[in-house]
């Protein structure tokens, strides 16, 4: 099957605080066509963890491998939808979710019609045309998680994405989101501050233990597919949860 992605004794201090490492030689990696969500207290490193992987910040010493090759621009190769969704006020809603298909030579014109198709199907239907500062919270994190997506990668980063959700929409979310995750194969990083929908999304769940980090904590989700809500009831679900949310709250300190 292979791996989507390698850590190989990964190390990483931003330049403005080298002495303060976020990841001290982290080894992890992600099989094709896995689901995997990260969790951890704010701070821990989850994010950086992405910008990593995407090539946004280049780590001080170690090798990350996407798809087995260690690659000096991973643009085209990630799709991350950053926490902050990175929409480009001066673009319209179409415009910014057709943005990597354009980045890719394609005319506004031939990839229009599919854009706004796809628009309508994340319930955006009708605010093609607007600009992010017209969008509530939730709306915005659809259309850069379209974007994400559009850019066509087998490795998708989420970061945070249903977390401007109401609880119900979030469901539908999920639900989407698995469908597309089972049907286009593609390999998802999830980085989450929700229990619940980590355990319920994820075929694993890694957890930031320690600061700086140097080994994610992994735990299986003993869980069949295709997930379904009763599942969140499952004795060995809520088990699971209940102890992932105790080893959590160890973890933060105010
Ligand atoms: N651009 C930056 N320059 C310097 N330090 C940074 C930068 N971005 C993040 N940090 C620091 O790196 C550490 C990890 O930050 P990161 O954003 O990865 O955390 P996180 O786990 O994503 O937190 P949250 O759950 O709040 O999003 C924090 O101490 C943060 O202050
Ligand atoms: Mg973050």
């Amino acid at each position: 099957m292979g791996e989507a992605l390698v850590f190989q004794q990964v190390s990483f201090a931003y330049d403005s605080n080298v002495h303060q490492a976020v990841l001290q030689d982290v080894s992890f990696s992600v099989k094709k066509g896995e689901f995997v969500s990260v969790v951890g207290p704010s701070g821990a490193g989850k994010s950086t963890l992405f910008r990593l992987v995407s090539g946004l910040e280049k780590q001080n010493s170690g090798r990350i491998l996407v798809n087995g090759k260690e690659l000096a621009d991973r643009q085209g190769h990630v799709g991350y939808m950053s926490q902050k969704d990175g929409l480009l006020p001066w673009l319209s809603v179409v415009d910014n979710a057709a943005l990597p298909l354009i980045l890719k030579g394609f005319s506004k014109k031939e990839v229009w019609p599919e854009v706004i198709k796809k628009l309508e199907a994340f319930g955006l239907k009708d605010v093609e045309h607007r600009y992010p500062d017209e969008l509530s919270g939730g709306m915005r994190q659809r259309v850069s998680f379209l974007r994400a997506l559009l850019g066509g990668s087998d490795l998708l980063l989420l970061d945070e994405p249903f977390s401007a959700l109401d609880a119900v929409t979030k469901t539908v979310m999920h639900e989407w989101l698995l469908d597309q995750w089972a049907e286009s194969g593609r390999t998802i990083l999830f980085i989450t501050h929700d229990v619940e929908e980590a355990l319920f999304l994820s075929d694993r769940v890694l957890l930031f233990s320690e600061k700086p980090v140097s080994h994610l904590e992994e735990i299986l989700v003993p869980l069949d597919r295709p997930r379904m809500v009763e599942d969140l009831k499952d004795p060995a679900f809520t088990e699971l949860k209940e102890k992932l949310l105790l080893d959590l709250r160890k973890l933060v300190t105010l």
